[in-house]
């Protein structure tokens, strides 16, 4: 069954700072939902405000239920988030920080679950190394596994389950950005959720069903990632010109991000 995740005229003020001004947002299961633009905009916000972490006017429903009638452990079932950064300040294993995902997601009990985690983004063989010891991008896959864990069933009771990501491919190389893409998307494939805060325009438009573009605490956009991402779109909200082209024949748009130096030679 097809269920959402819905925001309604989100607030947030941080101090003296209003930082959301009324957003409205809704994703869909089975799709992967991107949140995209600058740096500052609020999309960290909007998320934190949706899973409960920062104090919000508006209100949040996930699969129709207002996420205020659920408990701790129930909205630990229904859905994991991936932070934009996290930092451990104890010496786990790879395989215990993994395992923190089993509890608090109640219904993936089995016990094979973190390591099979850890295979799908490519940590295979990782389980007992020390996680301080790990690269950057090792250590954001290692978080990965985690909230995977948690939710590892996309659909429980024909309620989907959802991946709330702030950024999940900001360390990765670019093999491993595919991988994790491409999980999301047979997560949302098998019914699933999935809402991404990405950075990178490109994997945006080749894995995202639907496009949030935010500015300034607002959304200014939503759509298909044709829809969205166009040339006006982008230079009015980013500030710089990012010419939009289609990749042929399936019609995908890319970015080619041209120096402002190259574009002003060639209309000279
Ligand atoms: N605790 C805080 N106190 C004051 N201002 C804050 C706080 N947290 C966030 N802000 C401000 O709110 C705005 C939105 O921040 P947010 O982290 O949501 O941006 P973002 O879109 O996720 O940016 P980025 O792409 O850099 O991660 C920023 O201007 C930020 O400085
Ligand atoms: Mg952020």
């Amino acid at each position: 069954m097809i269920m959402a995740l819905e925001a309604r005229n989100i607030r947030v003020k941080m101090g003296h700072k209003k930082v959301l001004h009324g957003v409205d947002f809704s994703a869909n299961s089975g799709k992967v939902t991107a949140i995209v633009g600058p740096n500052g905009s609020g999309k960290t916000t909007l998320l934190r405000a949706m899973t409960g972490e920062v104090p919000h006017q508006g209100h949040v429903h996930i699969n129709g239920a207002d996420v205020t009638d659920l408990l701790p452990w129930q909205l630990a079932a229904l859905r994991a988030v991936q932070p934009q950064s996290s930092s451990i300040a104890f010496p786990f294993t790879v395989l215990e920080i993994v395992r923190l995902g089993l509890s608090a997601g109640l219904s993936a009990a089995d016990s094979s679950v973190p390591l099979q985690a850890l295979d799908t983004v490519g940590l295979a063989g990782f389980a007992g190394r020390m996680y301080q010891d790990l690269s950057g991008g090792e250590q954001q896959r290692v978080q990965l596994a985690r909230v995977i864990t948690q939710v590892w069933e996309p659909v429980v009771d024909d309620a989907p389950r959802w991946l709330i990501l702030d950024e999940p491919v900001a360390s990765l190389d670019i093999g491993h950005q595919f991988t994790v893409m491409d999980l999301t998307r047979s997560y949302a494939a098998r019914g699933g959720g999935v809402v991404a805060v990405m950075h990178d325009l490109n994997l945006t438009a080749m894995f995202a069903d639907h496009v949030v573009l935010m500015e300034a605490g607002k959304v200014a956009k939503t759509g298909s990632p044709g829809e969205v991402l166009t040339d006006e779109a982008l230079a009015r909200t980013y500030g710089c010109p990012v010419p939009v082209n289609t990749t042929p024949p399936i019609g995908v748009p890319f970015l080619l991000p041209q120096a402002r130096a190259d574009l002003a030679a060639q209309s000279g």
